[in-house]
């Protein structure tokens, strides 16, 4: 008899089912224990958590970096375990965007970039390509540079180039905006998300930063190697809002009294939409 899921979820691009990962013998050390997630194509998805919850652990194994203790990985349809050629699966399936953009330091952004196709395209194509996407990274005025050359935020984005050289559907970054400062990890996160809208491709990102988290279409948090939460975001500007609602104009607001409200500017349209947001969010709670 075929074990019980046996077989992938159609639809879903990363399936993970009871991933558990122990370092070292014995009593090791149980970085995952029990995580099961799914994720369908063309989602932008946040990973959070504290330092040493398995965050890392995850992508490495959703990345066919690393195999699970036990487990089952499922991406685009394909069993991890079944794939003889991770080096070929990878090329193909999977991008990568590191926090130390680990760039190659003598190759020039249009190298590097170039680096993922060798082996996959012609010389000529793969100068093509990269031109084309260090383009669509905003830095087609930067191609020969070397990485010593660049900003912090400009070198992420020619690991986000690279990362997509041949048009993954998957890209896994982890914590991508860990080394730069706030209004270039906006930029980069504006640049995942555009790419994530124009090209389909699909984002599990690692972040420590709530405010990246925001930019995504979902929070899976970990914590002690289990996932202990999903959430699905809304706007930006409804999430931002949504934290008023335990405070006291958050009261206020509820409350539905005029006079506070035109005080602060608030038109009688946006405080009845604000009210039936917190009414929405009072009952989900
Ligand atoms: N190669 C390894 N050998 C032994 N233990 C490891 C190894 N890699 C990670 N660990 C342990 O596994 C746990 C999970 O580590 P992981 O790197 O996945 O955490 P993380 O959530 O990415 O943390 P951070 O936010 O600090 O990057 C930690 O307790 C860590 O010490
Ligand atoms: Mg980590």
């Amino acid at each position: 008899m075929p074990p019980p899921y046996a077989r992938h979820t159609p639809g879903l691009l990363v399936e993970a089912r009871e991933l558990t990962r122990v370092y070292g013998d014995g009593e090791g050390v149980r970085a995952l224990d029990g995580v099961s997630l799914q994720v369908r194509q063309g989602e932008l998805v946040a990973i959070m958590g504290p330092s040493g919850s398995g965050k890392s652990t995850l992508l490495n194994i959703l990345g066919a970096l690393d195999l699970p203790t036990s487990g089952e990985v499922y991406i685009n349809g394909q069993n991890l375990t079944d794939i003889r050629d991770k080096d070929a699966f990878r090329a193909r399936t999977v991008g990568f965007v590191f926090q130390l953009h680990n760039l190659l330091p003598t190759l020039t952004a249009r190298e590097n970039v170039e680096v993922p196709m060798i082996g996959q395209l012609s010389s000529r194509a793969r100068r093509a390509r990269s031109e084309e996407l260090l383009g669509l990274v905003g830095l087609a005025d930067r191609m020969n540079h070397l990485p010593g050359q660049l900003s912090g935020g400009e070198r992420q984005r020619v690991a986000v180039a690279r990362a997509l050289a041949n048009q993954p559907p998957l890209v896994l970054a982890d914590e991508p905006t860990g080394s730069l400062d706030t209004k270039a990890g906006e930029g980069l996160m504006q640049l995942l998300r555009d790419i994530n809208r124009s090209q389909g491709t699909t984002f599990l990102v690692v972040t420590h930063d709530p405010a990246v988290a925001r930019q995504t279409d979902r929070v899976i948090v970990l914590a002690d190697g289990r996932v202990v939460r999903e959430d699905h975001i809304g706007s930006p500007l409804e999430e931002d809002l949504k934290m008023w609602i335990h405070s006291d104009l958050g009261n206020l607001i509820l409350a539905g009294e005029r006079e506070p409200m035109r005080s602060l500017g608030i038109s009688p349209r946006q405080a009845e939409a604000l009210r039936e947001l917190f009414r929405a969010r009072n009952e989900g709670d």
